[in-house]
Order: C-alpha cells, then sequence, then structure tokens
C-alpha cells in the first residue's frame, strides 16, 4: 500500500517568536518543491498563531505539542481541540516520551487526549517507544504492545485515518544514538502487524508510522528507505533550517 510520506519536526521548547516565524518560512520554502510528501512543525504553543500565519497557502502542516481531552472547563494549563482548530492547527502530538517520562502521563491519559484530537479535526500523531533498560530486558514488544492497545482503547477503524504513530525509541531521543534501520523496521512491522490485529489489513496498511530519535541528514535516506517506515519524527535537527530541509528531501 502507498503511504504518503510525513517528515515532521517537533521543536520542543526552544525558539523564540520570530526565530519560529523564520524557520516557518524556511520550511515553507524547502517543501515547495515536494508535492509527494507532507511536512508537519509542532512549535511551542504561544507561537502556533504566528506559525500558522507564516504558513499559510502553503500546504505545510501546524502540529501542536500536546492536546486537552475535554472542549472546554476548568483545565489550567491545558489547550483543547476546538481551540486549536480555530488557529488553524491540524495536528497534535500526544504520548510523547518526555509527556510520559517528565510529565507522567500514562497509556490511560494518552488514550483521552487522542481521542480528544481526533473527536474533532486534529490528527493525533501518537508516540510510543520503549526505554533502553525495557529492550534490554527483552520487553520491547510487550511495552509498545501496551502502549498501542492502550492508547487506542476505544478508537475505530474509521477514526484511524486521524491517527500517525511516531515509533521513538526513548534511548535514541536526543542521544546521537539512532535506531539502526533493522532495529527500526522490525519495530515497525511489528505495530503494523499489532495494527492488523486490532483493525483491518487495509486500514492497518494505511497508517502512517514514523520513526524519531535522533533522525539526522546523514541517516534519513537509509531510514526512509525501509518498507514500514513512512516518515519521521525530528527534534533537534528539526531547529536548523539546514539540516531540516535536508530531511525533507530524503530520497
Ligand atoms: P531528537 O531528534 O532530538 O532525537 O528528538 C526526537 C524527538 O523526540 C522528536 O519528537
Amino acid at each position: 500500500m502507498q503511504r504518503r510520506p510525513l517528515i515532521a519536526g517537533n521543536w520542543k521548547m526552544y525558539l523564540t517568536r520570530a526565530e519560529a516565524v523564520t524557520l516557518a518560512r524556511a520550511v515553507v520554502e524547502s517543501s515547495s518543491s515536494c508535492t509527494d510528501r507532507d511536512v508537519m512543525i509542532a512549535p511551542s504553543f504561544p507561537f502556533l498563531a504566528a506559525v500558522c500565519a507564516a504558513v499559510e497557502g502553503s500546504g505545510v502542516l501546524v502540529g501542536a505539542q500536546n492536546i486537552a481531552w475535554e472542549k472546554e472547563g476548568a483545565f489550567t494549563g491545558e489547550v483543547s481541540a476546538p481551540m486549536l482548530e480555530d488557529l488553524g492547527v491540524q495536528m497534535a502530538i500526544v504520548g510523547h516520551s518526555e509527556r510520559r517520562h517528565i510529565f507522567g502521563e500514562d497509556n490511560a491519559m494518552i488514550n483521552r487526549r487522542l481521542r480528544g484530537a481526533i473527536s474533532g479535526a486534529v490528527q493525533a500523531v501518537l508516540c510510543i517507544g520503549e526505554t533502553l533498560a525495557e529492550r534490554e530486558a527483552g520487553k520491547m514488544l510487550t511495552v509498545l504492545d501496551a502502549q498501542v492497545r492502550q492508547a487506542l482503547a476505544g478508537v475505530t477503524g474509521e477514526q484511524m485515518r486521524k491517527v500517525v504513530i511516531a515509533y521513538e525509541p526513548v534511548w535514541a531521543i536526543g542521544t546521537g544514538k539512532t535506531a539502526t534501520p533493522e532495529q527500526a523496521q522490525e519495530a515497525h512491522a511489528h505495530i503494523r502487524h499489532l495494527l492488523e490485529e486490532i483493525f483491518e489489513k487495509n486500514i492497518a496498511g494505511a497508517v502512517r508510522i514514523l520513526y524519531g530519535g535522533s533522525v539526522k541528514p546523514d541517516n534519513i535516506d537509509v531510514l526512509m528507505a525501509q518498507a514500514d517506515i513512512d516518515g519521521a519524527l525530528v527534534g533537534g535537527a528539526a531547529l536548523k533550517a539546514e539540516s531540516f530541509n535536508r530531511i525533507i528531501q530524503f530520497q
């Protein structure tokens, strides 16, 4: 099955407003020649509006780095799907390992966030991934299974059109230690197989599974050559126009 590649930049808690707008304009420029792939950038919450304005009309997608499950209410510090839609935000990252490990978000909460996104028009980028200790203890597949099954509980096959999965092994995030293409492909194939069990084969075949964790200009091509790798979720290398441009232009 043909899946449209998605190259996504997670800017985390970096960049000033001016830097965010400048980088967003550079991403518009880089992606203008690529009609066969999607490009998404996820700035910090305060600069979403400025970045949406900077990419308007370009086809570059804008994502939030998290999303609330309720539409409104007394939820100090949270931002809802209708608020994001109002700004022109099309996607939201949920379950990032930093949310899980630093802020204590568990699979049940991530499930609520994901359903909050896709109950409206916001596509969810669901991040999953094992820690080094889990991998070394031979628990990688069990951990991924639990993360996928619990985060997708109650999600219909139809709604899976609005879900992208990002496999981000925790030990590869920000460490410069990328998973080998074989390690990434093994995890991606396993995730797709699991999606076939939960949904149907054609639904599983249409879900984009991104790899994240020290994606750089010099490893993107070999990662993208793997059968089940449909794109990348990029941290550090997405903060510089030159390196992100090269990743967008993967061969
Ligand atoms: P790095 O690309 O900096 O390893 O970060 C990956 C990541 O966490 C993207 O969400």
